[in-house]
């Protein structure tokens, strides 16, 4: 029978195939097939743009990272790769057993992992989430979960590097209706169903969120992450968020000028 797909690695496969052949711009596709049947097609030979091709959010991006990196669905490793080459310790993880082996090949400390899921890998100073990765914070019910998880392994003052892309433009029937739609079932207006297709493998379905900034400010409240800076391009953005100690420290701080103002009183 013609048309059976086999669910696999697809994002992984294609990025196989693009390095076995050697990069090469116009080869190889990305097929993102949303739930509605939009297609979101992307050459893979922009997941290794040299750090000189990069466009002005990615190199921002990589100018905020400091100390220890946690790469977070590193890919193929080009930001990875850049920060190493500035003496950073990186450390990729990524789903994808093709993704993990490309970015190995290319000199990268790599670990099979899902980022909610995670191995112990010690602490941070930088989590990565480029590539419009933070689309893995998948929904308004996941997100927080993720970032709280993705804060316990940065120390105050560490922070968390992401890139977005916009939610879906206004200006086409399709992503209006889509938006639409998600309203109305309650999720978040760029909560994507999406799966990638190579050749005739296919991921299984997986949500992929493109909250505005707004939004990801909103999501990132008590999950000890604070939006500290960020810059548009024309595709999408990219943010600086600081981790900062949540919760207890204000109290005992209100407390201590309470103490201070009531001693100054009594003298
Ligand atoms: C859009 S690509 C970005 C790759 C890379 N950051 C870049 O910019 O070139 C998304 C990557 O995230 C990985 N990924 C998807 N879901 C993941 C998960 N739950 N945990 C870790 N990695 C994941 C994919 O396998 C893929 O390599």
């Amino acid at each position: 029978m013609y048309n059976s797909l086999e669910v696999g690695d697809a994002f992984g496969r294609a990025l196989r195939d693009c390095w076995d052949r050697g990069v090469r711009r116009g080869t190889v596709f990305e097929i993102s097939e949303r739930d509605d049947g939009f297609l979101f097609i992307v050459d893979i030979a922009h997941y290794f743009q040299p750090p000189h091709l990069m466009g002005p959010v990615d190199r921002w991006a990589c100018d905020q990272a400091e100390g220890r990196v946690l790469d977070v669905g590193c890919g193929s490793g080009r930001h990875g790769l850049v920060l190493m080459s500035r003496g950073h310790e990186v450390v990729g993880i990524d789903l994808s057993p093709g993704a993990v082996h490309v970015a190995r090949s290319r000199g990268m400390t790599v670990v099979q992992a899902s980022v909610d899921s995670l191995p112990d890998l010690g602490a941070f100073d930088t989590v990565l989430m480029l590539g419009h990765n933070l689309g893995l914070l998948e929904s308004r019910a996941k997100a927080g979960d993720i970032l709280r998880k993705l804060a316990r392994l940065v120390p105050a003052g560490g922070c968390l590097i992401g890139s977005s892309a916009y939610p879906p433009p206004e200006d086409e029937p399709e992503h209006i209706a889509y938006k639409n739609r998600n309203i109305e079932q309650g999720r978040m207006p760029g909560q994507l169903r999406i799966r990638v297709r190579h050749r005739s493998i296919c991921t299984d379905w997986f949500y992929y969120l493109c909250p505005s900034m707004d939004e990801l400010r909103q999501l990132a409240g008590g999950t000890g992450w604070e939006l500290t800076d960020s810059i548009n391009g024309p595709m999408g953005y990219a943010v600086k968020m600081k981790r900062v100690v949540p919760g207890p420290a204000w109290p005992q701080c209100a407390v201590y000028q309470r103490d201070r103002s009531s001693a100054g009183t009594a003298a």
